[in-house]
């Protein structure tokens, strides 16, 4: 599948540090730019002329003008079984659970439906200019096959796991701590080494794994210290008490993951909102992420993500920003970073927009410890990019003509402004996956691959 060379042209902006941290210089800003890639991975970037001459003859030459070049989105915590679950109205965690996503992730027990889905979540993705995501399936070790199979077909960085559920979940999608331990190893062993693709260890969260399943899980994060542990933690207040009534032994909901040695720095726990001082200090000393998820924390009604306090805690929490759709409203992570800065806004909190491209790209690439391959615009790293228009609509084109070239504001505008359509072009390993997407949406069982549900 190697592509020839590929010339990609724009304004290329970069992140070599924290802004937070680091103040302007972390910025990478290449006005007349030019990326090469080969093979997949960036092979030199620089000034436009320089990199035209020294790219082999024959190479395909895109032209984005003044369009900005990113690497690649990264969302840390994402559901794929959801996307028919996203915009359902009026309730909060535990019902919407019951209510909404257990009944849509039973279709998943047909492995064409989740192919079909599949298909349907990798497409949407690129269309946001999302290259890499920490995905959760379902119970059915099939959805991760069917995941990882089009991602692999794609040469999308992708990590997921099975979800784990042995209680408090419909029958069809429970499993045992012995055979979520199994297919877990099993799906481990399938898709060790092949493709981009990375496996996260996914007990959903403690209301559905008794202490026997948590303790499987726990031994199989120890036994493969190379995969992920993804689950939620501390979203919503009723799921809080439930877990101190389900886990009488306990102080806090950290407690239980900490018990079974679910923390660590491969360990990404989505929402993080209603932490106590001890449990602040469990994810901060373990190096666990806490993943921040504004539109479903908004949209479920669960809580104000509060920033400030886990990044100035000594040491700090490590963070990052997702989608969790379908809780999350939006598959876009510009406009996931807009929600974010509301949510902090209302926290009296700042969040300047190189700081929240920081976090889409780099930061989130650290928080998955994939920061020596994604995350950049750097040579020898995979060829994961997004183009951002920032006059993509009227109304950015009309706001756009009040700035007088000041990246921030133009940043800022984009982040506050920006959706899909402000994503011009998503390159993944050096092809282009937006512009060749179908824009007519697929329907069940018009493919003539899936008899529909
Ligand atoms: N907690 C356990 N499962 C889920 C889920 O699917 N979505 C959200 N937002 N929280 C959860
Ligand atoms: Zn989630």
């Amino acid at each position: 599948m190697t592509e020839a060379a590929r010339v990609i042209l724009g304004r290329i902006l970069s992140f070599a540090e924290e802004p937070r941290l680091a103040g302007a210089g972390a910025l990478r800003l290449i006005e007349n730019g030019a990326v090469l890639v080969e093979g997949g991975v960036i092979a030199a970037i620089g000034e436009a002329g320089d990199i035209v001459a020294q790219a082999p003859a024959g190479a395909a030459l895109d032209d984005f003008g003044d369009k900005l070049i990113l690497p690649g989105f990264i969302d840390a915590h994402i559901h794929y079984p959801q996307t028919r679950v996203i915009a359902s109205y009026g309730t909060q965690l535990l019902e919407w659970l019951q209510k909404y996503t257990f009944v849509e992730e039973q279709k998943l027990r047909d492995p064409r439906h989740a192919e079909f889905v599949a298909r349907f979540f990798l497409d949407e993705l690129f269309r946001q200019g999302t290259t890499t995501a920490a995905v959760y399936c379902t119970v059915h070790p099939a959805s991760v096959d069917a995941l990882f199979a089009e991602a692999e077909a794609r040469g999308a960085r992708m990590i997921a796991g099975k979800v784990m559920m042995d209680r408090n979940a419909p029958e069809t999608l429970r499993d045992t701590p012995q055979r979520g331990y199994d297919e877990s190893k099993a799906l481990i062993q399938r898709w060790r080494g092949r493709g981009r693709l990375g496996y996260a260890i996914t007990p959903r969260f403690a209301p559905t794994s008794t202490d026997a399943q948590l303790e499987a899980a726990g031994a199989l994060a120890r036994e493969h210290p190379e995969a992920y542990v993804q689950t939620h933690l501390c979203e919503n207040h009723a799921e809080i008490a439930l877990v101190k009534e389900l886990f009488p032994w306990t102080k806090t909901y950290t407690e239980v993951y900490q018990r079974y040695g679910l923390l660590g720095p491969r360990t990404v726990l989505g929402h993080c909102i209603h932490l106590e001082e001890s449990e602040v200090a469990m994810l901060a000393e373990s190096g666990s992420v806490a993943a921040f998820c504004p539109t479903s924390n908004l949209f479920l009604g669960s809580g104000l993500f509060d920033m400030r306090r886990l990044q100035e805690h000594a040491p700090p929490v490590r963070v990052a920003l997702a989608t969790d759709v379908g809780g999350g409203t939006s598959y876009s992570l510009l406009e996931t970073a807009n929600e974010a800065y509301k949510v902090l806004q209302m926290n009296g909190q700042s969040w300047p927009a190189a700081q929240a491209l920081y976090q889409l790209t780099l930061g989130n690439a650290r928080a998955l410890g994939l920061e020596d391959r994604i995350g950049a615009v750097s040579a020898g790293f995979e060829a994961d990019l997004v183009v951002l228009d920032s006059r993509a609509t009227p109304a950015m084109a009309h706001r756009m003509e009040a700035v007088d070239g000041d990246l921030a504001e133009e940043l800022f505008i984009l982040m506050t402004m920006g959706d899909d359509r402000a994503v011009a072009e998503t390159y993944v390993a050096g092809r282009p996956v937006k512009s060749a997407i179908d824009p007519r949406p697929a329907k069940q069982g018009e493919s003539g691959r899936h008899n529909g549900l």
